[in-house]
């Protein structure tokens, strides 16, 4: 895990960019890959490097699901949530994979090391349905499938 950035880095890391040129998301794109996540301390440092407020660098943060405003866990299930998933029972593999970690969508162990996220359709349809296990598709899935990479990532295995 990426260790908590400090204003100076970021600030060194956003300093090209420019709100009247249409950086807000390629900014927060770069911070997010530099450091696993978008800080309350990056959006400051992010807002004044663009003449606006934090309000407006939060408001683009959450409206795209794939940044996140808390470190990474270390393992982590994506459930994909697309349209060709759902209709092969995806919403049966979301329940099974709640259960198993007890853990609601957008949601991670107090210790950080497993989480559970709700993710969009990458166009790998042919597999669903589908999650993402650490970055990787892991496709066709069964409930039965699900439970067992639920409980390895959990450590129950
Ligand atoms: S709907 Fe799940 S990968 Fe496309």
């Amino acid at each position: 895990m990426a260790a908590e950035p400090t204003t100076r880095e970021l600030r060194e890391l956003v300093a090209e960019y420019e709100f009247e040129r249409g950086h807000l998301i390629p900014a927060l794109i770069e911070i997010q890959e530099r450091y696993g996540y978008v800080s309350r301390v990056a959006i400051e440092v992010l807002a004044r490097q663009m003449s606006t407020t934090p309000a407006l660098v939060y408001g683009a943060v959450s409206f795209y699901a794939d940044f996140r405003t808390e470190p990474p866990p270390e393992r982590e299930i994506v459930w994909c949530s697309g349209p060709a998933c759902r209709l092969l029972g995806g919403d049966r593999i979301r329940e099974a994979l709640q259960y198993t970690l007890d853990l609601p969508l957008d949601g991670q162990s107090e210790d950080g090391t497993y989480g559970l996220r709700l993710g969009q359709c990458n166009g790998t349809c042919s597999e669903a349905p589908q999650v993402w296990l650490d970055g990787e598709v892991v496709g066709n899935l069964t409930i039965a499938k699900a439970v067992t990479i639920a409980r390895d990532v959990k450590g129950d295995a």
